[in-house]
């Protein structure tokens, strides 16, 4: 393993000010988004629909990574040139889903494990020749006070996998994005969301260590604190930063360069002032937040975009604004009034 150059390249995805863009949506994920637009999901529709995403000009300002699905990975724009020649000539850094979704995980009460760790090393070289230099994989948490959820078997279970795929990368020289998500389904609170990360996360780092993973080459993807989406009570912004940023002091070592959080199912407005407040509020962190966001990046372009070609420079404006706000959210430098600067044509 060459350390150096994955801590180098897990720093460059954590750069001052930048975020990645998680545009790797299986194929049943984008045929649902493409389908909320009424375009079908065709090789095609969906090859136009990230080229406009990664020929944004500008968008290497505040985009370190794109994190790309196998079949992108292996596309050409429509003037043939790879899409991936596409984001290294603005400078941004090529990565990969390597996961291959979830199965039930047996023996537990209907509760999840990621599965695609059986000939991940092989496929891990071929994405490193193809130009990826960092992959994600997504463990899937729920949380249910009253069943106990997630349960110490799913934490196990997807920690030790996480754990083998993260070593699996860096033995190729990519950077493993390790992605414990916590769903926001149900009706918790703000301190079981705390308690179910805090654990989610303890778990993680001891896996995490005992396969040997190297911190300083690896970028955590965790959810933030916060409520369940059906909690009669939400939380302040402020008081969703604090809780996330003090879980994250209690369980993330300071060795691990970055933490990029992913919006899951927040409204773009919010997955950016969280993000902005807990940079705000918490200046001196020994590691670098900043976002990894799917929907919060790609609900208004995705709109605007409708699969029609005239309206690409719009979609790309839209685009734009979402990746700036939350460039400045990284920085602290979040204001809810900067929202209004954005004006669809
Ligand atoms: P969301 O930001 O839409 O949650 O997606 C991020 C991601 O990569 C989930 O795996």
């Amino acid at each position: 393993m060459n350390l150096k150059e994955l801590n180098k390249i897990a720093e460059a995805m954590v750069a001052p000010g930048k975020g990645i863009l998680a545009a790797d949506e299986s194929t049943s994920t984008i045929e649902k988004r493409l389908s909320s637009i009424n375009v079908p999901s065709t090789e095609e529709n969906r090859r136009d629909y990230r080229e406009m995403l990664f020929t944004t000009d500008g968008a290497e300002q505040y985009i370190s990574g794109v994190i790309l699905y196998d079949e992108t990975l292996r596309q050409k724009g429509k003037d043939g040139t790879p899409l991936v020649d596409i984001l290294n000539k603005r400078g941004i850094i090529p990565g990969i889903k390597v996961d291959k979704g979830v199965q039930p995980l047996q023996g537990s009460d209907g509760e999840k494990i990621t599965e695609g760790l059986d000939g991940l090393g092989k496929r891990m070289a071929e994405y490193h020749q193809l130009g990826a230099r960092f992959a994600k994989w997504r463990a899937v948490l729920t949380i249910d006070a009253a069943t106990g959820k997630p349960s110490r078997q799913a934490l196990v279970a997807n920690a030790e996998a996480l754990a083998r795929y993260a070593g699996i990368c860096q033995a190729n020289g990519i950077v493993p994005i390790v992605e414990p998500e916590i769903l926001m389904d149900g009706d918790h609170d703000l301190a079981t969301s705390f308690a179910a990360t805090e654990r989610t996360l303890h778990t993680v780092f001891e896996y995490l260590a005992i396969h040997n993973v190297a911190f300083e080459g690896m970028i955590l993807k965790p959810g933030m604190v916060i409520q369940g989406e059906k909690a009669k009570k939400a939380a302040s912004i402020d008081e969703v930063a604090d809780a996330t940023v003090q879980v994250l002091k209690r369980c993330v070592p300071s060795a691990v360069p970055g933490i990029a959080f992913l919006s899951g199912g927040q409204s773009d407005e919010l997955a950016s002032a969280h993000l902005g407040a807990m940079n705000a509020r918490h200046p001196n962190l020994p590691w670098k937040l900043t976002f990894s966001y799917g929907r919060a990046l790609q609900a208004l372009p995705l709109k605007l975009w409708g699969g029609k070609a005239a309206n690409v420079a719009n979609a790309q404006k839209g685009y734009l604004h979402r990746a700036r706000l939350n460039g400045m959210a990284a920085l602290g430098k979040y204001e809810a009034k900067l929202e209004s600067e954005f004006k669809a044509a």
